[in-house]
């Protein structure tokens, strides 16, 4: 099958997953998973989600990672303050690079952007050095899939509640 067949392929079943629900805690979970098995070579995969204050820890895939990080600091919080994605081939050539995961040499952070909002980031980390250059733009698409199918005010409204 050719990248692009894989790409629509994976589009597709990301859209029929993320069909059941808007809800951003539920559809981040789902994502994260998703793309930690649909890519080889992945140690994280998972969103951090601003507060007001910081980049707080969402919904993930991998190893125990930092609570919150600082607009501005990391990778995360540099393309955050941004507002684009950041691809770095090599974290240990990226001097304010957060290190959550010792085993992790390339990373991405996608910044999720919906009707001019940024809400936070989608960052994935590679054992792998340059594990990102490549599919890059698919990532970005399948951000823009999770984005357009996840209604990201409904952290606002999310409906859990005690008994
Ligand atoms: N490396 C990130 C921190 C988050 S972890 O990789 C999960 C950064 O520099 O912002």
């Amino acid at each position: 099958m050719t990248r692009s067949g894989i790409e629509e392929l994976s589009e597709e079943t990301l859209r029929s997953l993320l069909s059941f629900s808007k809800n951003p805690v539920s559809n981040s979970a789902q994502f994260s998973a998703f793309i930690f098995d649909l890519f080889t070579d992945l140690n994280w995969a998972g969103f951090y989600y601003y507060n007001g204050n910081a980049l707080v820890l969402g919904p993930y895939q991998g190893k125990v990672a930092c609570d919150e990080i600082i607009p501005g600091r990391g990778v995360c919080g540099t393309a955050f303050v941004k507002r684009s994605t950041l691809n770095i081939p090599n974290v240990h050539d990226f001097k304010d690079h957060i290190a959550c995961d010792s085993r992790s040499n390339s990373e991405i952070v996608i910044p999720i952007i919906k009707n001019q909002n940024v809400y936070g980031v989608f960052d994935v980390d590679s054992i792998r050095l340059d594990r990102f250059t490549q599919i890059a733009s698919t990532l970005e698409k399948l951000v823009d899939v999770f984005i357009q199918c996840t209604d990201f005010e409904e952290v606002f409204k999310i409906g859990f509640q005690p008994i």
